[in-house]
Parts: structure tokens; sequence; C-alpha cells
């Protein structure tokens, strides 16, 4: 990889000078969806693929921007100072966001550098590709800039860059899993603390197998603004019965003792997906602990008819994936993962059963949506750094 890298930096900024090499994980998360925002627990991994960096200073006083998977874009200078999100930036957003909210946090960035960023975490698949970009860019500033700052807190920082500066209102789980990636571990998060624990993933003889839906996301970002405030609606009316800090403070009794304060049968319905998705998270771990995958998989399989009944996130495409997947040989649980509204689906599968799941599954998808569905079996790998 890195030579690869290296040869575009020498073709696109030329020779010379010292080029140092970065890596940031995508991540998928195993179980607890949507329930980031709502003070509840979530259970993702960071992943071996992800977005790689090279970087040698300059003395331009400006970032200069090459993506290697979008070279048609060229190189775009941005002179460092006072940063503004701009439609036309397209991706050098999320980098101009971690400048930005450095400098809010009190470390102004004035050393101009040359970057160029490739990554192979597929496009718009819900593997995180932005969070991915905004935390490889964070220890790039932070390594170039001779600052430290622990894992927990760049993640907050590239939360607050991605809510602030790209105006996407997500919770905490992405820029956490990523930042805090451990190989061959998920990470247990009680986002209401950001208490944390590293679980073992040792799945003998199971893969992690993701489906890309390649449906295009479209509107998602204003539909998972609206998700958000409807939880948002449905906590103030409970709280209203009960002193609660959020959702994910509720056991599913505790719920229904007062759900009917909500009034609105839609608002009820998500704020019951993520009280009940958390319950099943915190109960799927212990299973894991337990060694009981079969029991994992089921509540997998339950967070997805969750998503698709109640929260409603999901649509044809992923319940296509998922639905097929649940009738495989070999299939221990498949669910949506991430925002939803397209992206992918996560599914555990015994080894010798994989081809034929990918198979069928692309199959069936091929024959319903009319294009195709990619596969992908995964690794669990550890959080960002430098590589050279
Ligand atoms: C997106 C957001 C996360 C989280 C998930 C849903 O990935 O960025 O914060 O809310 O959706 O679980």
């Amino acid at each position: 990889m890195k030579e690869k890298l290296q040869q575009i930096f020498k073709d696109v900024f030329g020779e010379g000078g010292e080029v140092r090499y970065y890596f940031a994980p995508g991540r998928v998360n195993l179980i607890g969806e949507h329930t980031d925002y709502n003070g509840g627990h979530v259970f993702p991994c960071a992943l071996t693929i992800g977005t790689y960096a090279a970087v040698r200073p300059n003395n331009k006083g400006a970032l200069c921007l090459y993506s290697a998977n979008f070279p048609e874009q060229g190189v775009r200078e941005i002179p460092l100072g006072k940063m503004v999100y701009k439609a036309e930036d397209d991706w050098c957003n999320y980098p101009k966001g971690m400048v930005w909210v450095f400098g809010e946090a009190g470390l102004e960035v004035k050393q101009g550098l040359d970057i160029v960023y490739w990554g192979n975490i597929p496009n718009g698949s819900g593997l995180s590709s932005s969070a991915s970009i905004e935390v490889l860019t964070g220890t790039v500033l932070l390594d170039q800039c001779g600052w430290e700052m622990d894992g927990v807190q760049l993640a907050l920082l590239a939360q607050k860059a991605e809510n602030k500066f790209n105006g996407v209102n997500c919770g905490i789980m992405d820029q956490f899993a990523i930042a805090m990636g451990k190989k061959d571990h998920a990470t247990f998060l009680d986002t209401a603390d950001l208490s944390y624990q590293y679980v073992p993933i040792a799945l003998e003889g199971v893969k992690v197998v993701i489906a890309c839906s390649n449906k295009k996301r479209g509107l998602a970002d204003s539909k998972y603004n609206e998700r958000r405030s409807e939880c948002e609606a449905a906590l103030a009316k409970l709280q209203t019965r009960k002193d609660i800090p959020g959702l994910g403070a509720l056991t599913n009794e505790e719920f229904e003792e007062i759900a009917d304060v909500i009034g609105d049968p839609v608002k009820y319905r998500r704020a019951k997906h993520a009280v009940a998705e958390n319950q099943r998270t915190i109960q799927a771990v212990s299973a894991l602990q337990a060694g009981d995958l079969s029991l994992f998989g089921q509540l997998m399989n339950a967070s997805h008819v969750s998503l698709r009944d109640d929260y409603e996130v999901t649509g044809i495409e992923l319940d296509t994936l998922v639905e097929n997947a649940w009738q495989q040989e070999g299939v221990i649980g498949s669910r949506m993962t991430g925002a939803g509204f397209g992206g992918c689906t996560v599914s555990l599968v015994k080894e010798e059963a994989v081809d034929a799941f990918v198979e069928n599954v692309g199959k069936a998808y091929l024959e319903k949506i009319g294009y195709a569905a990619d596969f992908y079996a995964v690794s669990i790998g550890d959080g960002p750094g430098r590589i050279g």
C-alpha cells in the first residue's frame, strides 16, 4: 500500500522532503443501531480496510489535498486560516472540518501540508468513510504539528466537525469505533458516559461478511436527522413522567409503563426501537462473552426487524439482503448496519457456507432489485496511526 501511495505522491507533488504515511480504519457495527444519540450502547469494530494518507509539509500556508479516489478533481489548495464549509469543496470539507475543530480546541494549524488520500472503503457504503477521513486527518495534524491527544478526545473532535462543520447530526459511534479500534476486538461503548470495554471477537470458523447494497443513499442525511428529532420529541414527553437523561436509561418494561405519554404512534415506535435495541445490545454482548454465538445471531436478526418495522430505516434493498441471508445454511445472524436507507448489511456466516451465501444472496438480490450487491469478508483491525 505504501509503495502505491509513494508513487502517487511523487506523481502529484514531486520528489524530495520527508513523506510520512498514515492509516485510519473504517468500521462496522455488529449491533446497537440508532442508539448512540439516545444514550444507549453500541458494539462496533474497526476494519482492516480504511483510508490512507501520504503527507509532506509545504511552505504554501495551505493544505494541498488530492484524492486518488477522485483524481478528476485534481489538487485542491485550501489556504489555512478561517475554514468555511463550501459544497463545491466536496470531500475536502472533511479535512477542512478537522482543521476548523482543532482551531476551536485551541490548536491552530499553521503548517501547510501536501496530502494524498486514498481509501479502500466502498464509497457511500455506510462503513464510515467520512469518519475515517476525519480521524485520519486528525491523526495527521497531531503528528505533523507535534501535538498529543488521546483517542477519545480525537473522536469527540471528529464528531464535532461532522456535526457543526458538515451539518450531519451523527452520534459518537463511528468516530469512536475508528479512533479507538483494536485488532480482533469490538468496542462495547456506553454512549451515555463514554465508558467502554473491548470484547474479543474470536470467531472460530465464522466470517464477518458485509454485503453492500449499492443503493445510492440520497436523502439519508435528512432522514437521519429526522429520526433523531423524533427520538428527542418522544424523550421530552417521557421526561414529564420520569427523570431520565436519555432513552438508553430505560428497560423495556419501564418504557411501556409510561409510553402512553408519547401520544403519537410514529414517535412511540421510534422510541420503542431505541429502548429495545439498547437492551438487545447489552444482552448480545453478554451472550458473546458467555460463548453463545447463536443467541448473539438471533439478537442481530431481532435488531433488523426492529429497524425495519419500528424505526423504518431499512428499505427494500437492505431487507432483500437480510431476509435472503436468514434463509441460508450456516448464517448465524444478519442485519443492516450503520444509518440505513441503503449502505450495507453485516452477517456472521460459517466459513464453509460463505461461497454459497454470496452466490445465493447475490442472485436473489440481482433478480429482485435489478443491480448487483457486493460482498466482502472483512477482518477486524486496529485504530489509526502512522505506518511509515
Ligand atoms: C450513522 C451515524 C452514527 C450512528 C449510526 C446508526 O453511522 O454516524 O452515529 O447513529 O448511523 O447507529
